[in-house]
């Protein structure tokens, strides 16, 4: 099977400063990988240097577009601004951890889904509206709320309204920092719930970061623990878990692990 995504060698400096550093893995169709490892390791950088938000210092990144054209593997680092634009819109999601920066507040939540359809192409009202009514259902929020602004639903409602809002146009990869955190433990639980239906039913890619070991062990068919910067190690999640090899992930697991 070809990789969706693939980063080799893959660097981000803050100034003299390891942002992420010489970060090598594969992602492929359907796989759910979790960046974990405590504050301040590099998982932000590391997720939002592969989303393009932020540039790569060295390495190469490589993407199996849809629309992959003669060369189905495209260079992600030599993008052009448009086409990573176009990119974004139509095949990849980015929820963010705080919904409040990955909704927009002015308007409602039916037109927080609708727009990136509109984005993509969609003209007709009516079905734009039954489209984004049929995604708050499916995140679980009430479809009666759909002409209410994001301000008026709770935190944990604004998380899955941003999920909605990332899953409507069907992308193949979605990004996600640290989507549970900052949510009540009970709001958390459900939450993942609704991510793992979500992702095994569309059979997404995802790449989740977490500092929490219990959202990776549900979520995630695969690890990659980073500690200053690198990636101390990579696998499977049971085996990661069950059997850590790096004492750091061993310190990690330990200091959670459910009593
Ligand atoms: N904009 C920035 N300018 C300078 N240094 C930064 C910047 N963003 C992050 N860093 C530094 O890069 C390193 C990795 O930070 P990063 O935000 O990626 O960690 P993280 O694992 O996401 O942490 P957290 O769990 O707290 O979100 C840290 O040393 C941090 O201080
Ligand atoms: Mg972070």
């Amino acid at each position: 099977m070809t990789p969706l995504l693939s980063a080799r060698a893959l660097t981000k400096q803050y100034g003299g400063r390891n942002g992420c550093r010489n970060v090598s893995f594969d992602l492929y169709p359907g796989e759910v990988l979790c960046i974990v490892g405590e504050s301040g390791s590099g998982k932000s950088t590391l997720l939002n240097t592969l989303a393009l938000r932020m540039s790569a210092d060295a390495g190469t990144l490589h993407y199996a577009s849809a629309h992959g054209g003669m060369d189905d593997r495209l260079d992600l680092l030599a993008l052009s601004e448009p086409r990573k634009r176009l990119l974004m819109r139509t095949e990849w999601g980015f929820v963010q951890q705080n919904p409040r920066d990955g909704l927009r507040n002015g308007v409602s939540a039916g037109a927080n889904i609708g727009e990136p359809l509109m984005a993509v192409g969609a003209r007709h009202y009516g079905k734009i509206r039954d489209t984004a009514t049929q995604w708050m259902s499916r995140v679980e929020l009430d479809a009666s709320r759909i002409d209410e602004l994001p301000s008026a639903f709770s935190g944990g409602m604004q998380q899955r309204l941003q999920i909605a809002r990332n899953l409507v146009t069907g992308p193949r990869l979605v990004f996600m920092d640290e989507p549970t955190a900052g949510l009540d433990v009970s709001v958390q639980a459900r939450l993942l719930d609704l991510l793992r239906t979500l992702t095994s039913t569309l059979h997404l890619s995802v790449l989740i970061v977490t500092h929490d070991i219990g959202v990776a062990r549900l979520l995630a068919h695969r690890l990659m623990v980073m500690q200053g910067g690198e990636v101390v190690e990579a696998g499977l999640t049971d085996q990661v878990l069950d059997d850590p090899q790096h004492p750091y992930t061993q310190t990690l697991v330990s200091s959670v692990l459910p009593v």
